[in-house]
């Protein structure tokens, strides 16, 4: 059943009471699970905006950033509340979405989590710190929540997600960058860093996204190579995996977000198909 035949599904076969509409005019099930977005920035936008087409599913209730009027601008848009600090969007929201940064990670989940509040985090490369990732996990624990990655900037997570049920022998990761997106000028390409992930994440935090979540997906450090190469214009993910299920090789050309060239587009919808998936009955993909 396509989206519009589900909705309307839910409409003749449910009362309008289940329903009300948002200030932006959307269908929202009554009983929606109240989001908040933590970090107004690019892929902020993205999801808003997707929201206003309508069907998201979920309830953009309350917007954070620490610059208040990129929150506010963001929060008009589809009628959100804007809190003034993290503690009072948790009195608001199921929910959070953290599109941040690393530090903010740091910063804010393990008090989401404390709050029995469930949270979407898009800048993993926070969760390569083992000790860290192991600390959210057993604050998750403890207090019934839940933490969820999308598959950001890359294609291919359930493939590795299910080949490390064997065993994998290779995990390598090709990302190319235009040098402009790395803050260099460059006639011929040229790597810049050439190992493990945990390393490259420390040198690339904004960047390093994907290696982290490569690496989490199979609790085995991807190697990597960056490259500043003047002939793209997107950035490229190759990624190459052996192991005892077979090969699989995925190429990744991602377009940039259009208020953050350094954000693959992919990524911001990587989280609104799993905000949406929330309330899937039907899962698919491992
Ligand atoms: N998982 C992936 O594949 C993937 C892909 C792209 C981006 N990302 C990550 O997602 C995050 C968001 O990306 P974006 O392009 O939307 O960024 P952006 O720079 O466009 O926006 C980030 C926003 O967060 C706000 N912010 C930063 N630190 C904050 C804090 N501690 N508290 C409150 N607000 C804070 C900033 O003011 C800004 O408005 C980044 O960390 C980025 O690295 C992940």
């Amino acid at each position: 059943m396509n989206e519009t035949a589900l909705y309307e599904f839910l409409e003749t076969e449910h009362s309008e009471d289940s329903f009300s509409r948002s200030q932006s005019g959307n269908l929202i099930k009554r009983d929606a699970i109240k989001v908040g977005i933590l970090g107004c920035g690019a892929i902020a936008n993205v999801i808003t905006d997707h929201a206003l087409k309508g069907k998201l599913g979920v309830d953009l209730a309350c917007f954070y950033d620490r610059d208040t009027k990129r929150a506010e601008s963001i929060a008009s848009k589809v009628g959100g509340t804007v809190a003034l600090n993290l503690k009072d969007m948790l009195n608001l929201v199921d929910l959070v979405v953290e599109a941040a940064s690393p530090q903010a990670v740091i910063e804010t989940v393990p008090q989401i989590l404390k709050n029995g509040k469930n949270v979407i985090i898009m800048s993993v490369g926070a969760l390569l710190d083992l000790e860290f990732k192991n600390k959210l996990e057993r604050i998750a624990i403890k207090n019934k929540s839940r933490i969820y990655t999308p598959s950001g900037a890359i294609v291919g997570l359930d493939g590795i997600k299910a080949a490390s049920v064997g065993e994998i022998t290779e995990l390598n990761l090709v990302t190319r960058k235009p040098p402009e997106s790395l803050g260099i000028s460059i006639n011929e390409e040229m790597v810049l860093y050439e190992g493990k992930a945990s390393d490259a994440v420390r040198k690339f935090p904004q960047n390093m996204n994907v290696a982290a979540a490569l690496s989490i997906a199979c609790d085995k450090e991807a190697d990597v190579k960056i490259i500043a190469d003047p002939s793209v214009d997107h950035n490229i993910h190759d990624v190459h995996v052996v192991g005892d299920f077979g090969e699989f090789k995925t190429t990744t050309r991602n377009m940039s977000c259009t208020t953050n060239p350094k954000t693959s587009v992919l990524a911001a919808y990587s989280a609104i198909k799993l905000l949406k998936s929330l309330n899937d009955n039907l899962k698919i993909g491992t």
